[in-house]
């Protein structure tokens, strides 16, 4: 266990998304399976200590869950709190913006989920904000934090595909549930920032800064439904600046997948090999030199890590991971990402791709991201 003054008090915002964030970090969880050590925490660098949500149920919810923290209705009241050095924000997309200024300017640091903002307007006075407090922010990529997604990474980085050539991400999910839990989601935010945030951020990830996208979008029968105001199936292409390219697909109204496809697919084209990371179910597929393919499934091994042994699809590990990635970098001054300006750089990346889509015609960064003060 790390010592208590190295580790920095988290205060969750919104109790739906973020009531995994308060589990994640209280509980003790089983050493990984062939790993020789004792019940741990999954981030010993960060502590949870308060949560606040509008609706009293859903205080009620998480206190099951996690007793003995302050909870509270009043944001004001946890921004209040000595003990909270960041603030984690779970509020539906188009309060993010607000959310962070108000932390910001009551000192604290700040993890938001995706998408960090869904509007110019918000972009601009988060960058400000974030420039005169001198305060950090995370952005919360959970998929750069899974398993399979993070073998991937370090396998590129060792330099076993040789350069990178093309990425191929996706994130296809059938999404009526959501429609009924969270109608925000229908009219106030777009399926660009939603859920087509993943593969973007993917690709920012790999390719460095984009330049160029074109996109194109439709509604699903299931959209219709729900009169949902934004497309819900969009494909993309995007060049970077160094003249890479790669592509991002989303489709929100699918019915179910075949086992051999998966939620979220991230593929790397190198000169020297190729790899596939999946979502949910935990395989990391990739090529030896002489072509002989080498799956790694950690699922049974990580299941109670990352899902908590509950249903496939919860997201205990990945906000756990980037939390403690988060508390150590700050606790030890070192650089992190995606940071606010590589955030907002996204935000305009998916800007783009909803323009683009809207209009079927190519859109470049560089307008926005000067509409945008970056
Ligand atoms: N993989 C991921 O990282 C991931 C997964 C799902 C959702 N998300 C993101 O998390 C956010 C929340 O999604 P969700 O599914 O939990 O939505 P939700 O609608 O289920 O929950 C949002 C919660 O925020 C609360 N809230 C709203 N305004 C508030 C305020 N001013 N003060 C305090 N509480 C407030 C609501 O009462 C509600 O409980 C969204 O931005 C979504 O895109 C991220």
């Amino acid at each position: 266990m790390a010592d208590q003054l190295r580790q920095l008090g988290v205060g969750v915002l919104g109790l739906h998304e973020g009531r995994t964030l308060l589990v994640a970090l209280n509980h003790i969880i089983p050493p990984v399976v062939g790993e020789p050590t004792e019940y741990v925490t999954r981030a010993p660098h960060a502590r949870a200590v308060a949560g606040c949500d509008l609706r009293p149920e859903k205080i009620e919810a998480a206190r099951r869950d996690v007793p003995d923290l302050f909870y509270t209705t009043s944001y004001d009241e946890m921004l209040a709190r000595p003990d909270v050095d960041i603030v984690a924000i779970y509020t539906p997309d188009q309060y993010h913006g607000e959310h962070i200024v108000r932390a910001f300017e009551a000192g604290k640091h700040v993890i938001c989920t995706k998408p960090l903002v869904n509007s110019p307007e918000d972009a601009r006075r988060v960058l400000e904000a974030g420039r005169r407090t001198g305060r950090k922010l995370l952005v919360g990529q959970s998929t750069r934090f899974f398993e399979s997604f993070q073998r991937q990474r370090a396998a590129y980085e060792r330099g076993e595909i040789g350069e990178l050539e093309l990425v191929d991400a996706h994130y296809v999910h059938r999404m009526d549930w959501f429609y009924a839990k969270s109608p925000w989601a229908i009219d106030t935010t777009d399926w660009v920032f939603l859920g087509l945030s993943h593969p973007l951020d993917l690709l920012r990830w790999y390719l460095g800064p984009i330049e160029e996208v074109h996109a194109f979008g439709a509604r699903s029968a299931l959209a219709r439904r729900y009169n949902v105001r934004s497309y819900d199936i969009l494909t993309v292409n995007v060049r970077a600046a160094d003249g890479r390219i790669g592509r991002a697909m989303g489709n929100y109204g699918l019915h179910e997948l075949p086992s051999a496809r998966n939620a979220i697919e991230l593929m790397l084209y190198g000169s020297e090999g190729t790899s596939l990371a999946q979502y949910h179910d935990m395989r990391y597929f990739h090529t030896a030199p002489d072509g002989t393919e080498i799956k790694e499934d950690m699922l049974y091994a990580r299941r109670s890590y990352y899902f908590n042994n509950e249903v496939h699809g919860m997201h205990y590990g990945e906000f756990a991971n980037y939390t403690e990635y988060f508390a150590r970098a700050l606790l030890e001054g070192r650089d992190y990402s995606p940071a606010l300006e590589e955030g907002i750089e996204t935000y305009v990346l998916m800007e783009a791709v909803k323009r683009s889509a809207a209009s079927g015609k190519p859109v470049a960064l560089r307008p926005l991201l000067d509409e945008v003060g970056l």
